[in-house]
């Protein structure tokens, strides 16, 4: 456990935000973790919308700013952030950031890694991938963040049943259940269990 009172997290997302809204409210009034920003590079997102709504500061930032320059890396390290969570957010994380955030950038996947995933595997082209491929389970995975998509470590997975007249509307709502149950208390186990260095 570190000396300071809690673990600070940003969240990146650029959608809707379920995910986002899930995981601040489950940590509101937590002892150890804080959600401190949201972050996106989508000034339209409707996820900053409602996590204003919620209370939780926001930051944007563009493409060029996140490649090409240091700025979101010093914002993150001026406001002392401990962990990233990932929750849609569709771009690669720079070098910069993954150097200073090694094994502390958490990212969730709506499919079984390491099958559907890689570029272009996001929102309902996971789940027609897994329709059309005819396996019989999907289900979510957590894993760490490196520089290939959904390539890094998994640190949990939960599964559920594909039916026989399954659609990707319906798959998709099993899978974000199954996100919003389980995403917390994964992050919340991850930080709060692994030596921080
Ligand atoms: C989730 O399905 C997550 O697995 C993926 O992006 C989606 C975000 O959904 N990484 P939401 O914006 O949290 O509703």
């Amino acid at each position: 456990m570190s000396d300071k009172l809690k673990f600070k997290l940003a969240i990146l997302a650029s959608g809707k935000g379920s995910n986002a809204l899930n995981i601040i409210s489950y940590f509101k009034n937590h002892s150890d973790i804080e959600i401190a920003f949201v972050l996106s590079n989508n000034p339209e997102a409707e996820v900053l919308k409602r996590c204003e709504e919620s209370g939780v500061e926001t930051y944007v930032f563009h493409r060029k700013q996140f490649y090409e320059t240091n700025q979101v890396l010093e914002f993150l390290e001026e406001e002392k952030i401990d962990f990233l969570v990932l929750a849609g957010f569709l771009w690669l994380i720079p070098e910069n950031i993954l150097h200073a955030f090694h094994d502390r950038i958490i990212n969730i996947h709506p499919a079984l890694l390491p099958d559907f995933g890689g570029k272009g595997m996001y929102g309902k082209n996971v789940h027609a991938a897994v329709l059309q491929s005819g396996v019989k389970e999907s289900g979510i995975t957590v894993h760490l963040v490196n520089e290939k998509y959904d390539e890094g470590k998994i640190i949990f997975q939960k599964t559920c049943g594909v039916d026989e007249n399954e659609t990707a509307a319906s798959l998709s709502q099993k899978i974000k259940t199954l996100e919003h149950e389980n995403y917390p208390g994964v992050i919340e186990k991850y930080i709060l269990e692994k030596e921080i260095i």
